[in-house]
């Protein structure tokens, strides 16, 4: 098959979270299955500052609103592949210090940068002689895509019969923008109602792609049910619902060539699951070192976070349970970015608590790599979560999961106390008093060495890497094809 997958963020040459590393991870299995593979993004600066080769493939001008905007399809290798990424370039609208934001402020012209970007990849479809099989787009910055082929370019002799798959790895995030800038994405009033793109008043690029792509997935089964509840839905259960029979959910995988504490260059000592005692220790040590934390803390139990500060994450429930967790005599890691009232709230308990307690406010890619190998155990104290992939890196280095029972984080952690395989602990609900307990459970475990080292074999053990969720996708793209024969 001839695959093109469109997303806004592909690591490693622009991240800020986990859709990068999925969107970095799947082409090049797919590539090894035997496709023909492509990837497209925007080029942002993080692309030319992260030192990526680029070459020219062509102008391009895309008429935002009534004005012509002139940009350009550039090319590079995404780097261990041989797939191709398109970068859609536009100075003015990409070349910049964030990807969607700065300081936690969205760009005004977001409508215009991501039309840009989807208007410009299926320009560069049209121009170009190789036709994918299958668009798969992801999350509210592509979700123009599904839209426009199935609206704007429906008769058009190559765009029209393009399938398209639209997976939805936060649903949260939806593209709003107010309706007066409609004609900024180029979307007829005609679709401004409540089976189009209209939402509340507003537009909704994410929902457009829900009512137009062939299908939808999610990235776990979990979350493919959650999101049809009003609990989840985010406004939106109703016209999942509707679209049941065309969502699916398949849980990410992990790229343990970079995940991976054998092979890990990030860390301080390369582990496995014979050497994980003695390893651990040595990458707990460092950890304690570069956080400034009691040296005595190397007996404790150390729990790691890394995670966007965001009320998604929980983290405002660890920010009320920390100094009761602390009672347990725990240190703390926690590795963030995101909300500011989160990124003060934590520095002042860093405050109140050092020496057992400490908090990075930064985006630090070596960092999230040696918590993951330096901490015993990895809290995700999540609201939602659509897969996780946190939890995921934790389990193949040998720190035991903490999580709340929702999405992914459902369907890939069973807790320790409930089941002989469990390879973590798990709480329900969401509140300070079971994210204690499930803490609480988790420390002693901790104190019965022998317990504690089976359950973190056992999570090293398991095995997430990309092969199955790929031919997972790899069967998804072969349904959709076949369904439009019919
Ligand atoms: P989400 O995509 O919702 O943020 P995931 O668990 O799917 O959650 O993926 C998060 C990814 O981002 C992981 O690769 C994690 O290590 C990384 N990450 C999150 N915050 C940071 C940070 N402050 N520094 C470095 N990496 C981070
Ligand atoms: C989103 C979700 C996260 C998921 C990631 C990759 O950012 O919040 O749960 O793992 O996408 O699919």
């Amino acid at each position: 098959m001839r695959i093109l997958i469109v997303s806004s963020e592909v690591a490693p040459l622009a991240k800020t979270g986990g859709l990068a590393d999925v969107a970095g991870s799947l082409p090049p299995i797919l590539e090894q299955f035997g496709h023909e593979v492509a990837v497209c993004m925007p080029k942002y600066r993080a692309v030319t500052e992260g030192g990526f080769v680029t070459e020219p493939v062509g102008p391009i001008t895309i008429l935002i609103g009534s004005e012509p905007v002139d940009g350009a399809v550039e090319k590079t290798i995404l780097p261990g592949s041989r797939v191709p990424v398109y970068l859609i370039a536009q100075d003015a609208y990409f070349n910049r210090e964030g990807l969607y934001d700065v300081e936690g402020r969205g760009y005004p012209d977001n409508l215009a940068r991501f039309s840009f970007f989807c208007r410009g990849v299926l320009r560069l479809l049209e121009n170009s002689s190789w036709t994918p099989d299958i668009v798969h787009c992801n999350d509210w910055q592509t979700g123009l895509i599904p839209l426009l082929i199935k609206t704007e370019f429906n008769q058009h002799p190559k765009l029209a019969n393009l399938k398209t798959l639209f997976t939805i790895h936060n649903l949260a995030y939806q593209g709003l923008f107010p309706a007066e800038q409609i004609a900024i994405a180029g979307i007829g009033w005609d679709q401004f109602h409540i089976d189009g793109v209209e939402f509340w008043g507003q537009i909704s690029l994410l929902k457009g792609a829900l009512v137009h792509a062939d299908y939808l997935s999610t990235v776990s089964q979990a979350y493919s049910v959650e999101i049809q509840t009003e609990e989840f839905g985010c406004g939106l259960n109703g016209i999942l619902r509707k679209r049941a029979s065309r969502l699916c959910g398949i849980v990410n995988g992990v790229d343990y060539s970079k995940w991976n504490p054998e092979l890990d260059t990030f860390i301080e000592r390369n582990y496995s699951a014979e050497t994980v005692s003695q390893g651990k220790a040595v990458n707990k040590k460092e950890l304690i070192r570069q956080f400034g934390l009691n040296p005595e803390c190397l007996s404790k139990p150390l729990i790691g976070v890394v995670a966007r500060l965001a009320y998604q994450k929980g983290i405002d429930l660890l920010v009320e349970a920390l100094p009761d967790l602390l009672k347990n005599d725990v240190a703390l890691t926690i590795l963030g970015t995101g909300e500011f009232n989160l990124e003060e709230a934590l520095s002042r308990l860093a405050r109140e608590n050092s020496g057992v307690c400490g908090v990075r406010i930064a985006y630090d890619e070596r960092m999230a790599h040696l918590i993951q190998a330096g901490a015993d155990m990895f809290l995700m104290p999540s609201r939602y979560e659509p897969c996780g992939l946190t939890q995921l890196y934790s389990l193949k280095y040998g720190t035991v999961p903490i999580v709340r029972k929702t999405g992914g984080l459902a369907d890939t952690i069973r807790d320790a106390d409930e089941n002989p395989d469990g390879n973590g602990f798990v709480f329900e609900e969401s509140s300070v008093s079971a994210l204690r307990d499930a803490v609480s459970r988790a420390v002693a475990a901790f104190r019965t060495t022998q317990r504690w080292n089976e359950i973190v074999r056992r999570g090293m053990a398991q095995d997430f890497s990309w092969t199955a969720a790929a031919r997972a996708y790899e069967k998804l793209y072969r349904k959709i094809l076949r369904e439009a024969e019919m």
